[in-house]
């Protein structure tokens, strides 16, 4: 059995009805109107031990929702779960004790004694042993340069400083499985890389298992090997980041550097039949620079290469990769046509190269 396992998850909230007016409204007050509303829709996934899996989805797509089900802050409607053998909300004392979570948007330290001291507190409510306590605190300091600030009540923290707290506190009754649902939103630039680097290093070294939620595609190409895409409550994705971009990935690009300043190259050498040949979507010209871009899944690079150098006088290339950023914003657009369609799913089965039924 698999670390994490979830199964035809669903959970359901109910919306206050909107107000239509009238006698209706008084009548609500005796017996109140509710619409229903899917936030999670027969989600099912597994994640073996030792996976740092990302999760993605656009705004409302369902992610904390399962993360809150997976912690055991919410119960959910119907479906089967089970994290390291238990049950999250039903066993939620035993289940606290085997993970660690972040809730980027709130601490769950308290905001006006210093970070430290909510440390402690944390040891004592979780029965932390000296020994681990003072071999986190030497981690914690040395990795998320926690002594920088540790003194410093945590209202006065920085956003950056408040997630290396945060981060700390998750993980100092050394849990197996990490929650982290958006670990560097806000947080600048050398703090995220420092982020990265301790969750890979909790994950590698200590073989943490971690489940991560992002909206930075950096987080997601930096440290996740394996990504779920979820919207409206359904998977979308589930594989190896990697083949994200050849199930989904659009077109890539081939820059050309030609011998010879401001040398403008004849435009018929990339005739309509020499596209269609070699399946060249596009031809830019830009001075001595010609910029051609292709479908990766029609052509071999090394094909557009030899012919590009058949017919001009090449100086340099430069192959550009699709950008994941815009294979996930793609995926977001057509998420209506992944789903209705069938290639859709079999692709994030295929890509998962695991049977998730
Ligand atoms: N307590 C709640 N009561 C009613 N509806 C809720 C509740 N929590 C979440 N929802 C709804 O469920 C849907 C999923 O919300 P969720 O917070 O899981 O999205 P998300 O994927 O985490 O989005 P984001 O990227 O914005 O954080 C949303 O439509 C949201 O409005
Ligand atoms: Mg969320």
């Amino acid at each position: 059995m698999a670390l994490i396992e979830v199964r035809d998850l669903v959970k359901e909230f109910r919306r206050p009805a909107a107000r239509r007016g009238g006698w209706r409204d008084i009548a609500r007050l005796f017996r109140p109107e509710y619409t229903i509303h899917r936030a999670v829709n027969h989600l099912t996934f597994s994640i073996e031990e030792g996976e740092l899996v990302g999760f993605l989805g656009p705004n409302g797509a369902g992610k904390s929702t399962t993360i809150k089900m997976l912690t055991g802050i919410l119960m959910p409607t119907s479906g089967h779960l089970s994290v390291a053998g238990l049950h999250p909300a039903r066993q939620r004392r035993l289940h606290a004790r085997q993970i660690g979570v972040l809730f980027g948007q709130k601490t769950q330290l308290w905001w006006d004694i210093p970070t430290i001291e909510s440390l402690r507190a944390l040891k004592a409510i979780y029965g932390v042993p000296d020994e681990i306590w003072r071999r986190n605190l030497d981690l914690f300091r040395e990795l998320l340069a926690l002594h920088e600030f540790e003194h410093v009540p945590v209202r006065q923290l920085s956003l950056g400083q408040r997630m290396r707290a945060d981060l700390a506190a998750a993980l100092l009754h050394d849990p197996k499985i990490l929650f982290l649902d958006e670990p560097t939103i806000g947080v600048d630039v050398l703090a995220k890389e420092r982020l990265r680097t301790f969750i890979r290093e909790i994950n590698r070294d200590r073989k943490v298992t971690v489940l991560l939620t992002t909206h930075d595609m950096g987080d997601i190409e930096k440290l996740c090997s394996r990504v779920m895409i979820i919207d409206r409550g359904t998977l979308l994705y589930d594989g190896p980041t990697e083949a994200l971009k050849q199930t989904f990935g659009g077109l890539r690009t081939l820059v050309i550097d030609v011998e010879g300043e401001g040398l403008q190259p004849p435009r018929e050498i990339f005739s309509p039949e020499v596209r269609e040949t070699f399946g060249i979507a596009s031809v830019e010209w830009n001075g001595s620079r010609v910029t051609l871009s292709f479908d990766p899944r029609k052509t071999a690079v090394s094909d557009l290469i030899a012919a590009a150098a058949e017919r001009l006088p090449v100086r340099d290339l430069l192959v550009e990769d699709v950008a994941i950023e815009e294979v996930v914003r793609s995926i977001y657009l057509h998420s209506e046509q992944i789903r209705a369609t069938d290639s859709g799913g079999a692709a994030a089965r295929q890509g998962a190269g695991r049977e998730t039924g």
